[in-house]
Order: C-alpha cells, then sequence, then structure tokens
C-alpha cells in the first residue's frame, strides 16, 4: 500500500488539491483510496463534498485516542475514495499527545494495523506548517510529493521541506522518498518560467513533466466541493491533474 504525502511548509500551494483530485484520478483507474486530512481546515473532505464542520467523531480520535479505523473512516461520493475527516478538533492533537513517547508515530501506526489489501493507496493531505501534525506525517509517508506555486519565495519552502526530510534521515535514519515536485499555480510570466527552471535544475530527477496552471475552472469546483473530474471534466485543469495523477501512479517505487 504506497502512503503518498502532499508537503510543503509554505500555504496554498495546491497540497489539498493535487491530494483530493489525485485520489479521485486513482480511484477511477479502480484503486482503493484513502484519503487522510492532516489539516484542521478541513479542506480535503470540504473539496470532496463531505461536511466537515461539528463532524466526530474525526481523525483526531483515531490519533489521540483509541477508535478504530472504521469508526472514522467515511465514505465520498467518489466510488472506492474513503476519507479520515479533520476538523478544528485537530487543534487539541499536540496537547493530547504531549507525553507521550510515540506521539510523532501515532498515525504510522495507525495506517500499519490497517489490513492488507483494504486500499491500495493512502493520500496524506499535510497542514501548511512545521508541527508534530507535520512530524507524523513525514513518519507515516513512504513517498511525498511537493507541489510547489511558482511565486518568488516558492523555491524557499522547497528547499526548506527537502531539509526538513534531510534532518528526519539523520534522525531516525529514514525518511519519505521524493517521488514528484509538482509546479502549481502557472502562469507564463519571465518569472514562473525561471522557477521552473530552477527547479529542474535542484531536482531532473523529480520534476513533474506537467504542470498545474492557474485555472479559475479548479477553484470553482473547491468551492462547490467537488473534484475537477465531477466539475468541468474536459478543463484544462482536469487534463493537467489527470497528467500528474497518472505520472504518481506510474512512478510506484519497486517493492
Ligand atoms: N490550479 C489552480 N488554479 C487556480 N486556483 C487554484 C488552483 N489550484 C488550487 N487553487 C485554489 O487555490 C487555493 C489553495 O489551494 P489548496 O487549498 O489546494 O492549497 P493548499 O496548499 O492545500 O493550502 P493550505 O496550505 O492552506 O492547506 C484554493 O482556494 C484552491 O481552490
Ligand atoms: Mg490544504
Amino acid at each position: 500500500m504506497r502512503r503518498i504525502a502532499f508537503v510543503n511548509e509554505k500555504g496554498g500551494t495546491c497540497k489539498t488539491t493535487l491530494c483530493v483530485n489525485v485520489a479521485a484520478h486513482l480511484a477511477a483507474r479502480g484503486l482503493r483510496v484513502l484519503v487522510a486530512d492532516l489539516d484542521t481546515q478541513g479542506h480535503a473532505g470540504k473539496s470532496l463534498g463531505v461536511d466537515v464542520r461539528g463532524l466526530s467523531p474525526t481523525i483526531h480520535d483515531l490519533l489521540a485516542g483509541d477508535r478504530p479505523m472504521d469508526a472514522i473512516a467515511v465514505r465520498t461520493p467518489i466510488q472506492g475514495l474513503e476519507l479520515l475527516p479533520a476538523n478544528k478538533e485537530l487543534a487539541a492533537f499536540p496537547v493530547a499527545v504531549a507525553s507521550s513517547p510515540d506521539r510523532a508515530e501515532r498515525l504510522a501506526r495507525r495506517l500499519d494495523a490497517i489490513p492488507a489489501g483494504r486500499y491500495d493507496a493512502v493520500l496524506i493531505d499535510a497542514p501548511p506548517s512545521v508541527s508534530l501534525v507535520t512530524e507524523n506525517v513525514l513518519v507515516a509517508a513512504s513517498e511525498i510529493v511537493i507541489p510547489v506555486a511558482l511565486t518568488y519565495l516558492a523555491l524557499d519552502g522547497c528547499a526548506e521541506m527537502v531539509q526538513s526530510l534531510d534532518a528526519m534521515r539523520a534522525a531516525r535514519g529514514r525518511a519519505p522518498a521524493l517521488t514528484l515536485v509538482v509546479p502549481t499555480l502557472y502562469r507564463k510570466t519571465q518569472l514562473a518560467d525561471e522557477i521552473v527552471a530552477r527547479l529542474r535544475a535542484r531536482f531532473p530527477a523529480e520534476l513533474s513533466a506537467h504542470v498545474l496552471g492557474w485555472s479559475v475552472k479548479i477553484d470553482e469546483a473547491q468551492s462547490h466541493g467537488r473534484t475537477i473530474f465531477e466539475y468541468a471534466p474536459r478543463s484544462s485543469g482536469a487534463r493537467a491533474l489527470a497528467a500528474i495523477a497518472d505520472e504518481i501512479l506510474a512512478r510506484a517505487p519497486a517493492a
């Protein structure tokens, strides 16, 4: 079972957009997919049409308590795609587990307990922060995808993510593999093209062959709680997200 986290400590880089739409595309290809929302904003659930405000139980009860996975995972309108929903409850997680020696491994242990064959992939939507929650995400993930919004400070955020991985490898002896770096919110400007060129030089093997262009349809889809494949299946945004999802599928690490 692949465990792919969408991470960038910087906010608004399309982590959630990629996570839910890649999940939907993999589900459409017949895979059984679980999306784990690790963000108090609950945007993965909202983007999949699940009303997460006031929802209980949530992923907080899975991580901080001993509620079983089956009591937390909910179906989504998309066949083959289930969700571990999050909302503001998750803000209490770091304090709730502060004195537990396994506090950084909670998500990893819960995913380890999933019966073999239940899901083909778990896609983890990380929050825009450096926190105990992000540490749980990096410990639990076998792979990461870094979406990089093509703005002036983007390279900084990407470099910091790579430093976090290096620090983790030094401290724990392992870190998730970097599967893909995806340029996002692309608009044709000289600066954007320069940033893509620098990403290509820094990540020659990991840079995606596709960029996610700026598209109002993608923003609209999210505001309606739909994936782009439901909302505007013939749009350029849908084509780009499908191509990126297929690239992630094709880059499965050797078992
Ligand atoms: N390609 C796109 N074109 C235009 N708007 C987009 C695109 N992708 C995402 N958006 C919009 O940009 C906003 C941020 O996207 P998203 O929520 O995926 O980022 P994020 O990295 O998950 O943010 P956060 O760090 O807050 O979790 C959302 O309103 C989303 O609808
Ligand atoms: Mg998000």
